[in-house]
């Protein structure tokens, strides 16, 4: 028998519900979910920075609760629904709140971490869509942010609870602009 050659990987067929659409890839059981949407499904703006659970740079929604999708099997989301920031700006291209109370507060400098910390908010948003400081800086402070001093971030995300209030909208879904069918 030859030792040297690997025996070849299995792979797996995942079927996902990815921003509302079905997509699917073979990968090896290994295949992390950042991974599957980066490279399989060519949706870059997940980012990954740490690999290993700390940055949250790589947060996505997985039926509508933050995870970390470095630290989350591809093979373990089949069947499921996964959001990621691709998922929020409405189809013409008009940003989500969320994404604009970044951009109007500040909330960003080079964007490397602004995905997760996106994701992460409005996640929280949709559970909490009237919070205190306190209670906005406790919810991100499970991201990393190497730029900004956070000071930024945590007005993005008091802007869009207040832009949000009262609308009924859920901030884990794509955004609709007034007179949008
Ligand atoms: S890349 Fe996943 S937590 Fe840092
Ligand atoms: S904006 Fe650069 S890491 Fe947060």
């Amino acid at each position: 028998m030859d030792r040297t050659t690997p025996a070849p990987e299995a792979l797996h067929d995942v079927e996902l519900t990815v921003n509302g659409q079905v997509r699917r890839a073979r990968v090896p059981a290994r295949r992390l979910l950042s991974d599957l949407l980066r490279h399989d499904l060519e949706l870059t703006g997940t980012h990954v920075g740490c690999e290993h659970g700390v940055c949250g740079a790589c947060t996505v929604l997985l039926d509508g609760m933050p995870v970390r999708s470095c630290l989350t099997l591809a093979v373990s989301v089949s069947g499921r629904a996964v959001t990621t920031v691709e998922g929020l700006a409405a189809e013409d291209g008009t940003l989500h709140p969320v994404q604009r109370a970044f951009q109007e507060h500040h909330g960003l400098q080079c964007g490397f971490c602004t995905p997760g910390f996106i994701m992460t908010a409005c996640a929280f948003l949709a559970e909490e869509p009237a919070p205190d400081a306190a209670t906005i800086r406790d919810a991100m402070s499970g991201n990393l942010c190497r730029c900004t001093g956070y000071a930024g971030i945590l007005a993005a995300v008091a802007g869009a609870a207040e832009e949000l209030a009262g609308t009924g909208v859920d901030p884990r879904e794509r955004h609709r602009p007034e007179g949008a069918a």
